[in-house]
């Protein structure tokens, strides 16, 4: 008997993505498992149930009877309080728990006895980069991002010459330089936009002239060291945040729209526009804050909303790769195969984990009834139950990875 495996509904708010596709299904059923996936589970990602029953999927009618066998659940994020009453003892969740920003659920998972894989932990090494999911969505929330902008921005992009005048190209500023803002530069830069951008990582300055975008930042010293040795910005002093203020400060006030990516792991986002840059944009302006659900790089940006101040708009969407649900879900999904396939064997279809694998100790939270994890062993409280499909809060990205 091979492995069942469940793809439930999604149920948390503004969440359209689903953990399963027509070809990871198929690619699951010919590995010799039993793939149930709940009614409606890629609606919202325009997937629907035919198409993944076409591939061998067997649709289920309810919640309950998605997950009560299954061996293995598939979800984007982690399941309410209710649901995990119907996953049976031993069986293994995958899925973005968001385990620093909802710690408490991971001794909920110990309790149940459920061996729960948090895929926004899988190290960044190459050997894991095909199931590197924060890549793979952050990649299309920089694609996204700079369409948002446009939407809202009352002006053309590219430099129109025409009969009845000549438009300027827009002016795109994109502040961090990492997956999702290389994205944002490709796309602005294909809409026509003259683009620029910053960064405190040094090796962001080449990939950012490669796309064609010109770089703006402090490069002192402290800028030269800037990189942890996972790739990653390291906090800045006060002394650098001063220098970059004020270098931001005059480069905003000429720039039509600012597409602000930038994280720190284990921080809160930096603080890089405050409330007088946004006055000091021209009327018209646009900044889409992706930051927005880690705290926020724009100290008027609002999650869920899109605040006017001045005549500046500034968007902070929440859960951007889902506005992108059929694409965000179908690399998920693939994100999520290629980590299946390190865990089940190819001949007899069933678990094989190997606890000691570098990409397994990364993610697995929990295992027998225990919590495993290093960065999370003190997460020992079962807090209390949660009203049914309360929306899970937004990943955030707080991990320090390893080297690229
Ligand atoms: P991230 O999402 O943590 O941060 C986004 C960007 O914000 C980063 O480039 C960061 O340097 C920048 N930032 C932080 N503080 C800033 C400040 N005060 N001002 C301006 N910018 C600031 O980073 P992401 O996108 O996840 O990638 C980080 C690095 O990891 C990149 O170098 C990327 O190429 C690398 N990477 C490696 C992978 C691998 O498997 N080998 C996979 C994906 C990314």
């Amino acid at each position: 008997m091979g492995l069942n495996i469940s793809v439930p509904k999604e149920t948390a708010e503004s969440e359209r993505r689903v953990a399963a596709s027509p070809e990871t299904v198929k690619k699951l059923v010919a590995m010799g498992c039993t793939v149930t996936i709940e009614t409606g589970a890629g609606d919202a990602a325009s997937i629907p149930d035919s198409a993944f029953k076409d591939e061998g999927a067997k649709i289920a009618k309810t919640a309950e009877d998605t997950y009560k066998n299954a061996d293995i659940i598939l979800k984007v994020q982690r399941p309410s309080a209710k649901k995990m009453d119907y996953i049976k003892s031993k069986a293994l969740l995958i899925g973005l728990l968001n385990p620093h920003g909802d710690s408490d659920t991971i001794a909920a998972y110990a309790k149940a006895n459920i061996n729960a894989f948090s895929m926004e932990l899988v190290p960044r090494i190459t050997r894991a980069q095909s199931m590197d999911v924060l890549s793979s969505q952050s990649n299309l929330a920089g694609y996204k991002a700079v369409l948002d902008a446009a939407e809202e921005f009352t002006r053309a992009f590219p430099m129109m010459m025409t009969a009845a005048g000549t438009i300027p190209p827009a002016k795109v500023f994109i502040m961090g330089a990492g997956v999702a803002g290389l994205q944002a530069i490709a796309t602005a830069k294909r809409l026509g936009a003259v683009v620029s951008a910053t960064d405190v990582r040094p090796a962001a300055k080449e990939q950012v002239e490669s796309l064609g975008a010109s770089f703006v930042a402090v490069e002192d010293e402290e800028f030269k060291e800037a990189e942890t040795s996972g790739g990653y910005a390291k906090e800045m002093s006060k002394a650098y945040q001063k220098k970059q203020a004020a270098l931001v400060e005059e480069h905003i006030a000429k720039q039509d729209i600012v597409i602000t990516t930038a994280l720190i792991p284990g921080r809160d986002a930096p603080k890089l526009i405050t409330e007088a840059m946004v006055k000091s944009m021209k009327p018209g302006s646009v900044i889409v804050d992706l930051a927005v659900e880690s705290g926020g790089n724009c100290a008027s940006s609002k999650a869920g909303k899109v605040v006017e101040l001045g005549d500046t708009k500034i968007i902070g969407h929440k859960n951007v790769p889902s506005r992108l649900a059929t694409d965000a879900s179908k690399l998920y999904a693939k994100n999520v195969l290629n980590l299946l396939t390190l865990i089940i064997d190819q001949e007899s279809g069933k678990l094989n984990i190997d606890w000691d694998d570098d990409i397994i100790k990364g993610i697995a939270l929990t295992k027998d009834g225990k919590i495993i994890h290093p960065n999370f062993k003190e997460a020992k409280k079962v807090p209390p139950k949660k009203p049914a499909d309360k929306p899970a809060p937004a990943p955030k990205k707080t991990a320090e990875k390893k080297g690229s």
